[in-house]
């Protein structure tokens, strides 16, 4: 599961990296960042899984940490120009993405910053910080769905 998106990943760095306007790559793009974003998803779904249990397994939350540390560094470059709604496929990109960059470069450094703390708090195998910070790490998600995101 994991391996299959990083590939996609790769594959989208190697689109941007080309520097041509995005055309029909645009549909790439904006596939891979949802991929990307459903790892994500199911990654922050396993640790909340988890601390249901009587007994979490912090192996499991670990390696899902690791995913969101992953999709925190990979996020930077899912929204180049031209991958809005004006590319004509389905996105629930907003336009403010591109039109409030820096609103929503400072929405994706939260995430990554509370992130980065969830997975210090995972590495001690702490539960008693774990548990919060993923309160904290959620917030960053909805804090940038609400402006960002179109409901669904
Ligand atoms: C900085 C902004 C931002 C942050 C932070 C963020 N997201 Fe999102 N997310 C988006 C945007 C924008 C989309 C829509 C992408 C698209 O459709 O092109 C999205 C889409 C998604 C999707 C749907 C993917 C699909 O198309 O099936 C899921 C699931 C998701 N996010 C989960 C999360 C979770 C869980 C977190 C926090 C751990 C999070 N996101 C943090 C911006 C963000």
């Amino acid at each position: 599961m994991k391996a299959k998106w990083v590939g996609t990943a790769a594959a989208l760095a190697v689109t941007l990296a080309g520097g041509a306007a995005l055309g029909q790559g645009a549909a790439d793009v904006i596939k891979a960042r949802q991929q990307g974003y459903k790892a994500q998803g199911a990654a922050f779904k396993t640790i909340n899984d988890e601390l249901k249990k009587d007994a979490p397994s912090v192996a499991a939350i670990q390696k899902a940490t690791k995913v969101l540390a992953d999709t925190a560094t990979m996020q930077y470059r899912w929204f180049p120009k031209g991958s809005g709604p004006e590319a004509g496929v389905k996105t629930a990109a907003k336009p403010e993405i591109w039109s409030d960059a820096a609103g929503f470069t400072a929405a994706q450094k939260a995430f990554q910053a509370e992130a980065g703390k969830l997975g210090q708090a995972a590495a001690k195998g702490d539960l008693g910080a774990i548990r919060p910070q993923v309160g904290a790490t959620g917030r960053t998600c909805a804090g940038c769905h609400n402006k960002f995101r179109v409901k669904t």
